[in-house]
Order: structure tokens, then C-alpha cells, then sequence
């Protein structure tokens, strides 16, 4: 019945580049995604299904040692319900059941961070308006609890009439008011624990664009502390990736966790030592970890683009500059503004303005003619 040694939900770009260090180490992958062709698919074995569908997910974990995940949105009691029903034990799931759970609603995953004494905005219901004003007060941030991804469960409001404007959305009990932070920079860690150890990967600084994700260079201060004590909080096995704000105090708060390699780890894949990637296999599967230590690297996100078709070109265009790897995730579509691939830039000078002018250069050559 067990054919495989690694089971995927998802089959997006992390599972692919997991499944990739996964295969590299001689294991067996398997991946669950609703989509046909997926860039998890184009490198290992799949079922195509609903990702909250427990049978699925059942058919995935029969067939697997281990099982992780690629998102946290997977609802936590249909893996629940999966595991039971198949009689699996819930510690082969990665990251555990109870902090995916904890995690994939914001709201409580809030609660667990100041429950345990981890710095993080304040954050309560919307459900309540008034009390949340009295609370939280202008400006305020709302965000969706569940399935926010690249912004699109966030908005801002600065006085009660914003909040008015954005009543559509949170009329329901599915949105939290959170105290607006007048952050310096945005700041990431990898943080990794297992029975033994914890550690965590360098702390970058992260430039957001539109909500998305842009640019990852060193951050240089160190954020690894508070940043495993969040993931403690949670209590959380696995790779996590741990989103901070900086304040012009230089005091560190948490934003997000999430339970699975993360955007801002893409750099590690290029900087010489393990790889995020890697180090999810090796936690996954009960390995010796890997030290998070490499070469200063700075990662530009490839977004889809309009008229953009010229792959080949793109990519020769980018990698004129010798320092500079390019990671393509084989999505079907190249919708605007879709995570379509990443540049690593390593080793040299100025490798922030070299990512940019080599991520200029891809988007040149992707929407240029043959
Ligand atoms: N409390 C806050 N104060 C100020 N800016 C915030 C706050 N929360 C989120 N943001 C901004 O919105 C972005 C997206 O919010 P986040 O909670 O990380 O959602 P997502 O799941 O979409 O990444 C953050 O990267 C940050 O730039
Ligand atoms: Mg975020």
C-alpha cells in the first residue's frame, strides 16, 4: 500500500521545488492538487482532487510514509477526518494537525502569539464593530482569518467610514481588526524545529510590492529569536517561514507564520548551503538537518506579465549577468501578476540592484519577439 516515502498536499511551486530536493535524496513523491497540470505533476506522480475533500486526502496519506503540505489552507479537520478514517497516525502530518490549525485561522494564531508573550499586533473580531473600534482604533487593519494570500485578504482603514466602505466584507464572523504598525522594513526567517534542535535561516529583509512579494536580500540584524519563540507558540513541527515588521525602534514584531517553506526562503536554493527545500525533506522525514549557513543571495519574484511569451528569450536575457540562477515553476497560465518563477543573484557586489536589473532584462526578452 505505501509507495511513496513523501505525500504532498498541493502541487504549486513549493511542492515542486520540496518534491525536486526530495528526489534529489532518492524519495518518492506523491502530490494532491485540484489542477490537471500542475508544477508538482511535471516532476513526480499525482492525484488530481479537491484539496478539502477528506477521500483525497485519505488516497494521498495511504500511499505515503510522511505527509506535508504546501499551503495552509487546507482545512485542518478534513486531514483530521482522513487520518482517522484510514486509521493514520496524525504525527506523520508536518507540521502537526493542531498548528495547522492554529495557524490557518489568523485570528487565533494571534491569540497564540500574546497568549504566549510573542510581540505582534493586538487583534480581536470584527464580529463586534463597536468594541472593536474601542479596541483597536484608527488606523486599523482587516483581514480576512481564513485563505488570505499575496494581500488579497487584507485592507486598511483610517477612520470609521473606511470601515464602512469595507462592510461587504466583513459582515460575516470571517474578518479580524488588527492595530496598524508603522513598520520600518518587513523582515523573514526560516525557522526549522524538530525533536532535537531549532534554528533558523538568516533574517532577510523582504520588499513587498501591490502585497506581493518582490524583492529578499540580508536583512542584517538577527531576528532568529523571536521568530522560533512565534513558532513555539504555535507549536509547530517542520520549516516555517515566519514574517516579521521592524520598527524604527529596531524592536521586532511577528505578522504571520507559515507552516511550510515560504517565498522569502527561495534564496537558500542558490546560496551554496541547504536549501529550505532540503531542509523540509530532511524535517519530513526525520533526518539529521542541514546548517543554514551560505553566501549572501538576493531573490526577485517573476510575476506574469502582459504580452509576455518569449520564455527562451527571457531566460538568456536574465542569465547575462554569470551570478544570476533562474527558477521556472512550469504554471500553465501566465496570469498578470502570478508567481511565475524567481532569480537568484550570488556571489559579487550590489546584488539587490543586479536582481533588478536582471529581473528588467527578463521581462525585456519575455516580451520580445523571436
Ligand atoms: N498590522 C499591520 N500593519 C501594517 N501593515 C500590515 C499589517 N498587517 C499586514 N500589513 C501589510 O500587508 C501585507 C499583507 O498582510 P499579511 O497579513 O502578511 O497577509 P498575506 O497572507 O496576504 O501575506 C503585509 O506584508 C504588510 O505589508
Ligand atoms: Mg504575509
Amino acid at each position: 500500500m505505501i509507495k511513496y516515502d513523501i505525500g504532498f498536499l498541493g502541487g504549486g511551486q513549493l511542492a515542486r521545488m520540496s518534491i525536486q530536493a526530495a528526489q534529489r535524496m532518492g524519495f518518492r513523491c506523491l502530490s494532491l492538487d485540484p489542477g490537471l497540470d500542475t508544477p508538482a505533476s511535471q516532476v513526480g506522480d499525482s492525484i488530481v482532487g479537491s484539496l478539502v475533500d477528506s477521500d483525497k486526502i485519505a488516497e494521498l496519506a495511504k500511499q505515503c510514509l510522511r505527509v506535508t503540505l504546501e499551503n495552509e489552507f487546507i482545512p485542518a479537520n478534513a486531514i483530521r477526518q482522513a487520518f482517522t478514517d484510514s486509521a493514520i497516525d496524525e504525527g506523520s502530518l508536518i507540521p502537526g494537525i493542531d498548528c495547522l490549525a492554529t495557524i490557518q485561522d489568523k485570528l487565533i494564531q494571534r491569540q497564540a502569539l500574546l497568549k504566549a508573550g510573542v510581540p505582534s499586533p493586538k487583534a480581536i473580531s470584527l464580529l463586534d464593530r463597536k468594541t472593536a473600534i474601542a479596541q483597536i482604533g484608527f488606523p486599523m487593519v482587516i483581514k480576512s482569518r481564513f485563505g488570505g494570500y499575496d494581500g488579497k485578504g487584507t485592507r486598511y482603514a483610517k477612520t470609521e467610514s473606511e470601515l464602512e466602505e469595507h462592510r461587504s466584507l466583513w459582515t460575516g464572523a470571517g474578518w479580524l481588526a488588527e492595530q496598524f504598525v508603522p513598520f520600518r522594513r518587513e523582515l523573514a526567517v526560516m525557522v526549522f524545529i524538530d525533536a532535537h534542535s531549532r534554528g533558523a535561516f538568516p533574517t532577510m529583509e523582504t520588499i513587498q510590492t501591490k502585497h506581493v512579494c518582490d524583492l529578499v536580500f540580508p536583512g542584517g540584524v538577527d531576528a532568529s529569536e523571536v521568530a522560533i519563540a512565534a513558532v513555539e507558540a504555535v507549536g509547530g513541527k517542520g520549516l516555517f517561514g515566519v514574517e516579521l515588521f521592524e520598527l524604527e525602534s529596531g524592536e521586532f514584531l511577528i505578522n504571520e507564520i507559515a507552516p511550510r517553506p515560504h517565498n522569502t526562503g527561495h534564496y537558500s536554493l542558490d546560496w551554496g548551503g541547504v536549501s529550505q527545500f532540503e531542509q523540509h525533506v530532511r524535517l519530513t522525514m526525520g533526518l539529521p538537518l542541514g546548517s543554514p549557513e551560505g553566501r549572501e543571495t538576493c531573490m526577485a519574484n517573476l510575476l506574469g506579465q502582459e504580452g509576455a511569451s518569449n520564455l527562451a528569450h527571457a531566460r538568456a536575457r536574465a542569465l547575462e549577468d554569470p551570478g544570476v540562477h533562474v527558477h521556472w515553476y512550469g504554471k500553465a497560465e501566465a496570469k498578470l501578476g502570478r508567481k511565475m518563477g524567481h532569480l537568484n543573484v550570488v556571489g559579487g557586489e550590489n546584488l539587490v540592484e543586479r536582481a533588478r536589473n536582471a529581473r528588467a532584462n527578463f521581462y525585456e526578452g519575455w516580451k520580445g519577439a523571436d
